[in-house]
């Protein structure tokens, strides 16, 4: 899809949404964002808009189970395509609330899937994960790799990316992009965009960020029994300006060919959490306390990615270094150490 055009964005306040909104704006794109504002705040869109020096199009704030209200934003907006990033997304939560994320991200899913076909709107990129792949027997991860989810979380991806595939098959209209990413971190070099996640961080980046910021005393290393090099979770975290970018080639891409197309974002190389540690630290120019404690349910030794696939398909790769996913997400710590202003 060259040339100008208008994209729904559902979860475009939210960390990774709102770093693509800037990305499209920034490419000549036209954003409408949906938001429930569950965990993310307008003031992300306020940040957007400075940064991209164009507001969205439109903002509403709807959640995706809102029939009338969803089908109001494709009836004020003629919707060239639709970049699906609104979900729950942490898999220690998910554990402990199942029903509520089988609810908001595979209800959600389909109940975008009604809204979008009652519109004619045949275009999809939507936000998957590498967490299907489970407990992966062997990293690099490559598509073809089977998936294995053991969260909530994970299954629900998983379970999308099902509905998704199987309804390509009975609606050949309908295109859809699944984009599995690995561990998005950082934050714009602005220091006007970053994460906030609501109450206490699930994720490590923006907790460690918190920890070096004196809001939270150490963190906790959950594990230090895995069969890795250091005996700490490895994942393959990757700049969300990355995937944002990832995402605007994706939109490039979305007519090659009808049905559904799955990419890994990643950078194949994988961190350990206590090389994260030692990375972050290197930022920030300070010492992070640190604990290590049990595992946390749920979670994997190793996840990383062979970006490959869409190397070879769409000549795109992240190119920002782990030095820049801890610099970037410092600076937004040290501006915003309060997150966004209400
Ligand atoms: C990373 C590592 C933890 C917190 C995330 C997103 C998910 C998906 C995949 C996009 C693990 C360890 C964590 C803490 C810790 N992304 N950890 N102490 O679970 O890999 O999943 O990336 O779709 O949406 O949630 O990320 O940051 O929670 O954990 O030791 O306080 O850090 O055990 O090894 P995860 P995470």
């Amino acid at each position: 899809m060259p040339g100008r055009t208008t994209v729904l964005v559902t979860g475009g306040a939210g960390f990774i949404g709102s770093h693509t909104c800037v990305e499209l704006l920034g490419h000549g794109h036209d954003v409408v964002v949906v938001d429930d504002y569950s965990n993310s705040s307008p003031g992300a869109l306020e940040r957007v808009a400075k940064i991209a020096g164009r507001p969205p199009a439109g903002v509403y704030e709807v959640s995706l189970h809102d029939r009338d209200g969803l089908s109001r934003v494709f009836e004020e907006h003629t919707v060239d395509a639709v970049v699906h990033f609104a979900a729950k997304k942490a898999v220690g939560e998910s554990v402990e609330l199942p029903v509520a994320y089988y609810d908001t991200n595979v209800g959600g899913t389909v109940a975008l899937l009604r809204v979008m076909q009652e519109h004619g709107v045949g275009r999809l990129v939507f936000s998957s994960s590498c967490s299907i792949y489970g407990d992966a027997a062997k990293v690099p991860l490559t598509e073809a790799d089977p998936a294995d989810p053991t969260n909530p979380y994970a299954t629900s991806k998983w379970l999308c990316e099902q509905v998704l595939a199987d309804t390509c098959r009975y609606l050949p209209g309908l295109s859809v992009l699944s984009l599995r990413y690995f561990n998005p971190v950082g934050a714009h070099p602005s220091g006007l965009l970053g994460e906030v996640p609501r109450g206490t961080p699930g994720n490590v980046m923006p907790y460690l960020a918190q920890v070096a910021a004196g809001r939270l005393e150490r963190l906790r290393v959950f594990g230090g029994d895995y069969p890795t090099a250091d005996g700490t979770g490895v994942r393959d975290y990757v700049h969300v300006m990355d995937i944002a970018e990832g995402h605007r080639v994706a939109l490039e891409h979305l007519d090659d060919e009808p049905g559904m197309r799955v990419f890994n974002l990643g950078t194949g190389s994988g961190t350990s959490v206590l090389e994260l540690v030692a990375a972050f630290q290197r930022a920030c120019g300070t010492p992070i306390p640190y604990e290590i404690t049990g595992r946390r349910p749920g979670d994997v030794p190793a996840l990383v990615a062979d970006p490959g696939r869409v190397a070879r398909a769409w000549g795109w790769s992240a190119r920002r270094d782990l030095a820049a996913m801890c610099e970037d997400a410092w600076r937004f710590q040290e501006l915003n150490p309060c997150g966004y202003p209400d």
